[in-house]
């Protein structure tokens, strides 16, 4: 299996360039589903989620052309089957197949999602908001078949704004009959970007990017191309690794609004970040103080980046403390930080981990144990002395276009081995 080598230490100049958000592309693509014409979307990160999907399109026979980081559909009609586990269980996004599929053909049959390991992952949101539009959803076995003779705009009130559960249900409602409106839905920019892409095509969605979402049901949706917002985590997960060891060191292509959560605690820490309209960059890196981070919905600070922060939080002098709020298994990459000699306590109940600053990290072979657990041990290689192998690097690669290239092209000791 392919890892990871990094040697730690170095200091990194030059400019990375974000790209398109993983998670607005992995709804964008089963949402094209639902388009009566073409559609074209650009600015997507080449990454392994992608060929997922593009994996189930393929099955469903709808041929898509994929560029590096486009793909066209130029038929967006679909072989409804059943979607078996091999496929949707590779990943979390899978899912949308079920909103997007229900609100085109109303009958969906297919397995549960998958994903990280990060907690329990229920979609008992998804499925109580598509029961409320009118369909009937029944579950054997690990599978799902949902089945609505009509769909039918309704008030629906989410338990918590669910990032996936606030997409999937618009994506049933954009052609039923009437409105719908969502309450307590969820506000982070890819939401935004998933609805912006749903009204470039005709749908009628007001409310877009706040609590409570309206849709009006639509016959048709027509051609439209579209560009992916900026990856607000990949962004964040970079000002991270500029903050610890920039010099003149420049993340560009992103929206400062979108991790204004992060920048204020890098701030507080003590960082000097020049935030510019559409980049932010570091001149140069000094000692940070410790600070408290709670992980909360946007535009709080966003739990995928609570992992990436670790390795910062144990370079900081003092005590600081990580507050995991929105998943219950999120300090899998702690271990392995310990290893390489960070000081940190998790608490028994798993929602708080405790880091006493100040250590100095020594290269060790650590394991990746998810998506942003893995970019956690990519910034603890890169800060510690000497080298860092990281197994389980297929983690990584699901969510990060490039991040080897892009980390090498500015300084970085870092390369794929076998
Ligand atoms: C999305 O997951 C992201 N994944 C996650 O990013 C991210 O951590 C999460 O949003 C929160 O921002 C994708 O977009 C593919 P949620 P999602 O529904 O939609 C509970 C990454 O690293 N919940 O907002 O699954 C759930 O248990 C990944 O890129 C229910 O109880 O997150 C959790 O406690 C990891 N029932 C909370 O809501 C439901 O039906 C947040 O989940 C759905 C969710």
């Amino acid at each position: 299996m392919p890892k990871l080598k990094i040697v730690g230490g170095r200091r990194l100049s030059g400019e990375i360039v974000v790209d398109g958000a993983k998670n607005s592309a992995v709804a964008l693509i089963p949402a094209s589903i639902l388009c009566d014409e073409t559609v074209e979307i650009n600015n997507v990160p080449d990454i392994s989620d992608i060929d997922a999907l593009e994996e189930i399109l393929d099955y469903l026979g709808v041929k898509v052309e994929r560029g590096k980081h486009s793909i066209v559909f130029n038929d967006t009609k679909i072989d409804n089957k059943f979607i078996p586990c091999s496929m949707s269980g590779k990943l979390r996004a899978s899912y949308y197949f079920m909103g997007a599929i229900l609100g085109k053909y109303k009958h969906v049959d297919m397995c549960f999602p998958g994903g990280c390991s990060i907690g329990e992952r229920p979609i008992n949101l998804h499925l109580k908001g598509f029961e409320k539009l009118g369909a009937v959803v029944r579950e054997d076995d690990g599978r799902v078949i949902i089945d609505a003779d009509e769909l039918v705009g309704a008030e629906i009130f989410l338990d918590f704004p669910s990032v996936g559960a606030t997409i999937n249900i618009i994506l049933a409602a954009v052609k039923a009959r009437g409105k719908t409106v969502i309450d307590n839905a969820a506000k982070e920019p890819h939401v935004i970007d998933v609805c912006n892409f749903l009204n470039s095509m005709g749908a009628c969605i007001s409310g877009i990017g706040t609590g409570r979402i309206e849709i009006i049901g639509v016959d048709h949706l027509h051609a439209t191309k579209h560009n992916v917002v900026p990856d607000m985590i990949e962004a964040g997960t970079y000002v991270i690794i500029a903050s610890l060891l920039g010099k003149n060191l420049k993340v560009s292509n992103l929206d400062p609004l979108h991790i204004e959560s992060l920048t204020s605690k890098l701030e507080e820490a003590g960082v000097n970040l020049e935030i510019g309209d559409d980049y932010i960059s570091v001149a140069d890196v000094g000692e940070y103080k410790g600070i408290d981070i709670k992980t909360m919905v946007y535009p709080g600070f966003p739990t995928d980046l609570q992992q990436p922060m670790t390795p910062f939080l144990v370079s900081c002098e003092g005590i600081s403390h990580i507050e995991e709020t929105i998943w219950e298994n999120r300090f899998q990459n702690v271990a392995d930080t310990i290893k390489m000699g960070a000081s940190i306590e998790v608490s028994s109940d798993n929602k708080v981990a405790t880091i006493y600053g100040s250590s100095k990290l020594v290269g060790k072979e650590v394991s990746a144990t998810d998506l942003r657990g893995g970019a956690s041990m990519v910034i603890c290689g890169l800060i510690a002395e000497g080298e860092t192998i990281i197994d389980n690097i297929s983690y990584i690669l699901r969510g990060y276009d490039d991040i080897v290239g892009k980390l090498n092209r500015v300084g970085a000791d870092i390369k794929i081995v076998d």
